[in-house]
């Protein structure tokens, strides 16, 4: 892999740059990317700790956040760092996916580091490295791929190849009240919405999923239709709030079994656009936001509350980056969500995913490849 190895520090020396902005910049000659935007959550520190315990080092890199996590056996996470890209490719109105690559390239050795600073650990004491395979941008996700093999490689470590989609459920088992299956699981990111049926730890059962857009996705381009900022989930939420969530009847899809369609809604929000006209359309955003949100809820929750019926599953969970939804959390009150920051990608998922995955002995991973789609 070219341009982290070859001109960095070693993974533990302590970062030396901090806070600044890349201005824009994807290449740096001759310098390391600096963090930007990073945000980071440690429940514990190495040290003080009885005994050693087994640490995973987790990688992501499969869409527009580069992070990395240490993570123990047990679950508890020692750091939980993410850089996200997101200012990067608003300008663009959604992710692109080489200039992704292009960032990812630059800033995994310094997240990686800064992960196992905020540990209070160094490679090492790594026991294991997990990292992305797939489904996400193939390009971003080699990054991530190449560098987890090369820290893997040079440690003499196993590495663990860890499906995204798995990692989102797996962020249920971390933090001090983790989630024993059997549940029911909700799980609606920016590519996915998909009903799972979780009866052991790493292993689920797919119920539904979308027939055209994916949840996060529908939050996107409707924000995009109200002239919102990207990410648009987040925006519709912060807009909704001052919103009348019946002001505009929006319609819930009605497909078979348990899948998802959110197509239509995102259509009558655009007519709904058109006919109001561009003035009276930006005057009442939030009313627009708020029904539109509403609306994905309703999609949501009644899908849930299907499926729990069908299966006899008890206890219900929603992950991904809509889980983070405000109106979505309120709507369902008995129903367990990861903690707001485990919501939307990080690598503490991903190695606490690891956990349930046979690892790949060193050295048979280097010719490991990524996987662009769910299978
Ligand atoms: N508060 C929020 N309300 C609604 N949607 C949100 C909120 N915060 C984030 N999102 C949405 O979550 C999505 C990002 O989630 P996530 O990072 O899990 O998706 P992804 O990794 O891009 O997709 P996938 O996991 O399917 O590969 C975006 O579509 C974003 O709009
Ligand atoms: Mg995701």
């Amino acid at each position: 892999m070219t341009g982290v190895g070859d001109r960095q520090p070693p993974f533990g020396a302590p970062l030396d740059a901090r806070g600044d902005r890349a201005g824009g910049r994807l290449g740096r000659p001759g310098g390391e990317a600096r963090l930007t935007e990073c945000v980071g959550r440690k429940e514990g520190a190495r040290a003080g700790t009885m005994g050693s315990p087994t640490l995973v080092l987790g990688i992501e890199t499969s869409c527009d956040e580069t992070a990395a996590a240490v993570v123990t056996e047990q679950g508890a996470v020692l750091s939980s760092v993410v850089s996200s890209q997101a200012a990067l490719h608003a300008t663009y109105g959604g992710v692109v996916p080489e200039i992704a690559s292009r960032r990812h390239l630059e800033l995994v050795a310094p997240v990686v580091r800064r992960a196992l600073e905020e540990a209070e650990t160094t490679l090492d004491q790594v026991d294991r490295v997990a990292v992305t395979q797939g489904p996400g941008l193939v390009g971003a996700l080699l990054v991530g791929l190449s560098a987890a093999k090369g820290i893997a490689w040079a440690g003499r470590l196993p590495l663990v190849p860890v499906d995204h989609l798995e990692g989102h459920v797996a962020s249920l088992y971390l933090g001090p009240e983790p989630l024993e299956p059997p549940f029911l699981c909700l799980l609606a990111s920016g590519g996915h919405t998909l009903l799972l049926a979780v009866r052991e730890r790493g292993r689920s059962e797919r119920l539904g999923t979308t027939l055209d857009d994916a949840a996060g996705e529908a939050f996107d381009k409707g924000a995009r239709l109200l002239g919102l900022g990207y990410p648009g989930g987040a925006e519709i939420d912060r807009v909704a709030e001052e919103g009348d969530r019946a002001a505009f009847p929006f319609p819930v899809a009605r497909v078979p079994g348990l899948d998802f369609s959110f197509s239509g809604l995102k259509t009558a929000l655009l007519y709904a656009v058109r006919e109001l006209g561009e003035d009276e359309a930006r005057r009442r955003h939030s009313d627009l936001a708020a029904s539109y949100q509403h609306a994905i809820v309703r999609a949501l929750t009644s899908r849930l509350r299907e499926g729990a019926a069908q299966t006899g599953l008890e206890r219900l969970a929603v992950v991904g980056g809509v889980s983070a939804n405000s109106a979505l959390r309120a709507a369902l009150p008995d129903v367990h969500f990861a903690p707001l920051d485990l919501c939307t990608d990080n690598a503490a998922m991903i190695a606490s995913a690891a956990r349930y995955v046979q690892p790949l002995p060193y050295p048979s991973y280097l010719g490991l490849d990524a996987y662009a789609s769910a299978a």
